[in-house]
């Protein structure tokens, strides 16, 4: 059976059924592709009421530095297939599928320059592997309903379109993935569970062949019953909790699955219902004390409302009548500097005096009196341009629009980095606090009752980030931004 094939003919057919929109991007087109979605019936916990619930703390070991000039994303190392094989996969909340780099896979990529090894995830080199076929409930649920042109046998395709034009297409698989369960202070045993992935078999856009900051594939976190989060609370392996602490000052951080007791994060804000994402409700922008005079529309992105929180996008990426206004404040007490373009993407300035003592904090504020307080030293990167120290503005004019035209928010590693930020989903909220990312936080084992500490981590191998390397990858952020459950 010509696998590659089939699965294209399949996924036009698919492709004709599904509403397909694009966003304008500078001159560029980026077609994003909505996946209508409805509940996923068929990752139903039957698991966990056979077996009772056995909820477990999971330590995902990160890697990676969300900083423009490092790598700009984070990672993790999970184990696929029997025998178990590693992989590395992107850590990103802005997207709901867990795929891994497939051996059929056409341009994907051979070497990375982060310094780890990349392996191709082998259907017919594991002995638990199975095909997910088109006709099972998981496949007709991700499509919402019956695929059209299903035949008996025929494997189920996907294909995700993230914010910055990359693309990866495959198939459905169901392995088992081993991860780590945490049972005392810093220390973990390997738990397993079967959970249905994406075979990658065509990568194009920054997810291709190019080594730069390449990697296995993405662990889509988001909160559709696809990810790998629902998928394993779904079989009553954890609870619906999770929080990072993404570290810019060593790499890597904390990851942890599973209710938090340290620190404490004592102010929350709702998760936006029925949205296929992280969305908060931002309410205002504070620079310096003064919060800027702004429509009271402009963070509601029509049917995308709110403000996307994704650990998947190395910026952050605000409306452009919020970034204009900004910038000028950010600057007000500075004269004299000279702007220029690095990279035809960064706006950078030669300073060499201390950024946090002459650039203002900038706070933003959100539904329930939750702010994030986003430090000059956050905002604004160090970066050698041809030898000279300069700094460049993090902040980015939005590049995506919804279908009503607005511009979307969207808050990345930027201002999520050397904070503890706290995903609730069986209570819909988030919040975050400063936090030493290279430390580490409590999390209450709920079997056990006992609280174990899980400590930072930074997985990769080898330091080999090269200053001066041209800051393309900035962004990625899933198709379904503006996609409606239901
Ligand atoms: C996810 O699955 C659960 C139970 O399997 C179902 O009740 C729920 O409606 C589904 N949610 C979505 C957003 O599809
Ligand atoms: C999953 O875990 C069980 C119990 O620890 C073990 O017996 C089994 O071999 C594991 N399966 C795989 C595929 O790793
Ligand atoms: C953060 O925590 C690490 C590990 O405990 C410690 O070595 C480091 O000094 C702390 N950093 C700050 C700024 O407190
Ligand atoms: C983390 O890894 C990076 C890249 O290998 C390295 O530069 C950094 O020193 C490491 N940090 C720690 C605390 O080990």
């Amino acid at each position: 059976m010509d696998l590659r094939g089939l699965l294209l003919s399949l996924l036009i057919t698919i492709m004709i059924g599904l509403e397909m929109f694009c966003v304008a991007n500078g001159n560029n087109l980026v077609f994003q592709v909505e996946r209508r979605k409805r509940s996923l019936t068929g990752i139903k916990d039957h698991d966990a009421r056979r077996r009772g619930r056995f909820l477990s703390t999971v330590d995902l070991n990160l890697g990676g530095n969300g900083l423009p000039t490092k790598t700009g994303l984070y990672y993790t190392k999970l184990a696929l297939g029997s025998p178990k094989k590693d992989y590395y996969v992107q850590v990103d909340t802005g997207s709901d599928i867990m795929w891994v780099n497939c051996v059929e896979c056409s341009r994907c990529p051979k070497k990375s320059d982060i310094g780890i090894d990349l392996t191709l995830y082998d259907p017919k080199g594991s002995k638990t592997s199975e095909l997910i076929f088109c006709d099972h409930e998981f496949c007709s649920s991700t499509y919402d309903g019956p695929i059209p042109g299903c035949k008996a046998e025929t494997p189920c395709p996907y294909s995700i379109t993230y914010g910055d034009g990359s693309a990866t297409t495959g198939y459905y698989v169901r392995d088992f993935l081993t991860f780590n369960r945490v049972n005392g202070n810093r220390q973990t045993a390997p738990q397993n569970s079967s959970i249905i992935f994406g075979c990658g078999a065509v990568q194009s856009g920054t997810l291709g062949s190019s080594p730069n900051e390449a990697l296995d594939g993405i662990l889509g976190l988001g909160q559709a019953n696809s990810s790998v989060l629902s998928q394993l609370a779904a079989s009553g392996k954890v609870k619906k909790i999770f929080s990072h602490c993404l570290d810019t000052v060593n790499g890597g951080g904390i990851f942890a699955i599973g209710e938090l007791v340290e620190p404490k994060v004592s102010t929350t804000t709702p998760l936006v219902p029925n949205m296929a994402h992280y969305n908060v409700v931002l309410k205002n922008i504070e620079v310096d004390g003064d919060v800027l005079e702004l429509p009271s529309d402009v963070f509601d992105s029509g049917n995308g409302k709110g403000t996307v929180i994704d650990s998947g996008t190395t910026l952050a990426y605000l409306p452009a009548i919020v970034y204009d206004q900004l910038i000028p404040k950010v600057f007000a007490r500075q004269h004299g500097l000279r702007l220029y373009l690095v990279d035809e993407q960064f706006k950078c300035f030669p300073y060499t005096g201390n950024v946090d003592g002459n650039f203002p904090v900038v706070k933003l504020h959100f539904e329930d009196s939750l702010s994030l307080t986003v430090y000059p030293h956050s905002y604004l990167f160090a970066y050698e341009d041809h030898g000279v120290p300069v700094w460049c503005i993090g902040w980015q004019k939005s590049v995506t629009q919804t279908k009503d035209g607005k511009d979307m928010t969207l808050l990345g590693d930027l201002v999520l980095s050397n904070k503890l930020v706290l995903y609730d989903l069986e209570n819909m909220v988030i919040g975050w606090t400063d936090y030493n990312c290279s430390s580490s936080i409590k999390v209450k084992d709920a079997t056990t009752g006992i609280v174990h500490i899980v400590g930072a981590h930074n997985i990769s191998s080898a330091s080999t980030f090269l200053i001066g390397r041209t800051l393309t990858l900035f962004l990625l952020l899933t198709a379904m931004l503006n996609g409606f459950i239901n």
